[in-house]
C-alpha cells in the first residue's frame, strides 16, 4: 500500500506540452491563446459534451466507439454537432500535425452548445452554432500508477438516477463526480468509490471499477456509470480468453473481500487498486488484472499497428 497521492491521470511531464497548438472551430492556436467566450454556454452551464481519446502509432484507439457514445450524447441533449464523424477525425488528424504527434497522446474533444446572447440557461440563447475545442497533450501514466495503485474511500456522494441526469452522458458538467473527488480527498484517498442509489458498488469518480474474486472479473451493471470505451474492451476481452466476467450489483461486502480490484479508463487502461477505505485489497498479488492489461496491450497494439 502506498501512501503517496495519486491520480489516474498522473502524467509525466513534458515540456513539449507548454507550446501546443489547440483546436477551436477550425483554427489552431497556441495554448496561451486559446480562449473561448465567458458566454459559451460551457462555461455558463457545463452545457456540452466530451471525449477522451488516446493517440497510438498515428491511430486513435476505438475511434468508432468514442464517436459512437459522443453523437448518441449530443442527440440525447439536442446538441447539433455540426460536422459528421469523418469531420471530427479531420479535426484531431490536423490537430495531431500540428502539434507533430504520433503516440502516448491524449485528447480532450469537447463540444459545446456555442456562445449565447445572454448569460441565462435557455438553448435558444446559444446563436452561434458550437463551439469545438480540441486540446492534445503528449501524454504517458507514470509508471507508479502500476506498482503502488490507486487508494479509494467509498463517499457519500452517489450516483444519479437517469431521469435527473443521466450518468451515461459524459457532459461537462462532472459536478457530481467533482464533489465525490473531493470527499475522497477529505478521507485521505486519491480517487472516490460511488455507490449507486441502492448501495450497491457501481463506479469511480473518473473511472469504471471491477474486482476480481476467486478468478472471476465482476462490475457493476452499468445502470449509473458512464459506460467506459475501456470497460466494455475489458470484459470482451475477459469473454474472449475465458475468464469468467460478470456485470452485476454487489456491495462493498464484497469490494472488502475481493483478490483483485482495478479502475478503467482511457488514460490508464487498466489501474490496480491498492486499498480500499484503508484496508489493502487481497494479498497485492494482481495476477488476473496483470493478464487482463496484457491482452488489452495485444489488442491496442493490433488495433493500432501499421502507419496509422
Ligand atoms: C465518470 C467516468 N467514468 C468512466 C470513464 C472511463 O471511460 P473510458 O473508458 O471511455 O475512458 C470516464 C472517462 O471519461 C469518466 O469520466
Amino acid at each position: 500500500m502506498t501512501t503517496d497521492s495519486h491520480t489516474t491521470h498522473d502524467a509525466d511531464e513534458d515540456l513539449r506540452n507548454r507550446d501546443i497548438r489547440i483546436w477551436i472551430n477550425g483554427k489552431l492556436v497556441h495554448r496561451d491563446e486559446a480562449k473561448v467566450s465567458v458566454y459559451d454556454s460551457g462555461f455558463l452551464l457545463g452545457d456540452g459534451m466530451w471525449e477522451g481519446m488516446r493517440l497510438y502509432n498515428g491511430t486513435w484507439a476505438f475511434f468508432d466507439e468514442h464517436m459512437d457514445r459522443f453523437f448518441a450524447s449530443c442527440k440525447t441533449v439536442s446538441l447539433d454537432v455540426g460536422m459528421d464523424r469523418a469531420g471530427i477525425l479531420d479535426a484531431l488528424t490536423r490537430t495531431a500535425a500540428a502539434n507533430d504527434m504520433h503516440s502516448n497522446v491524449h485528447c480532450r474533444l469537447m463540444l459545446t452548445r456555442g456562445v449565447k446572447i445572454k448569460p441565462f440557461q435557455h438553448p435558444s440563447l446559444s446563436r452561434t452554432g458550437p463551439t469545438l475545442v480540441i486540446i492534445m497533450e503528449h501524454s504517458k501514466p507514470v509508471d507508479s500508477l502500476q506498482s503502488a495503485g490507486i487508494r479509494l474511500a467509498t463517499v457519500p456522494q452517489v450516483r444519479g438516477l437517469p431521469m435527473s441526469q443521466d450518468p451515461k452522458l459524459n457532459s461537462h458538467s462532472k459536478l457530481n463526480c467533482v464533489i465525490a473527488c473531493l470527499q475522497a480527498e477529505a478521507a485521505g484517498a486519491d480517487e472516490g468509490l460511488m455507490l449507486d442509489p441502492h448501495g450497491f458498488v457501481n463506479t469511480t469518480n473518473a473511472c469504471n471499477f471491477f474486482i476480481v474474486r476467486q478468478g472471476e472479473v465482476w462490475t457493476s451493471t452499468g445502470d449509473y456509470c458512464m459506460k467506459g470505451v475501456t470497460r466494455q474492451k475489458v470484459i470482451d476481452l475477459c469473454r474472449a480468453d475465458g475468464i469468467p466476467v460478470f456485470e452485476k450489483n454487489f456491495s462493498l461486502f464484497e469490494v472488502h473481500g475481493a483478490d483483485e480490484a482495478f479502475l478503467t479508463g482511457t488514460f490508464g487502461a487498466q489501474t490496480p487498486v491498492a486499498s480500499v477505505d484503508g484496508k489493502p485489497v487481497g494479498n497485492g498479488a494482481r495476477p488476473v488484472t496483470g493478464r487482463i492489461r496484457k491482452l488489452y496491450k495485444n489488442l491496442i497494439e493490433e488495433m493500432t499497428a501499421g502507419p496509422g
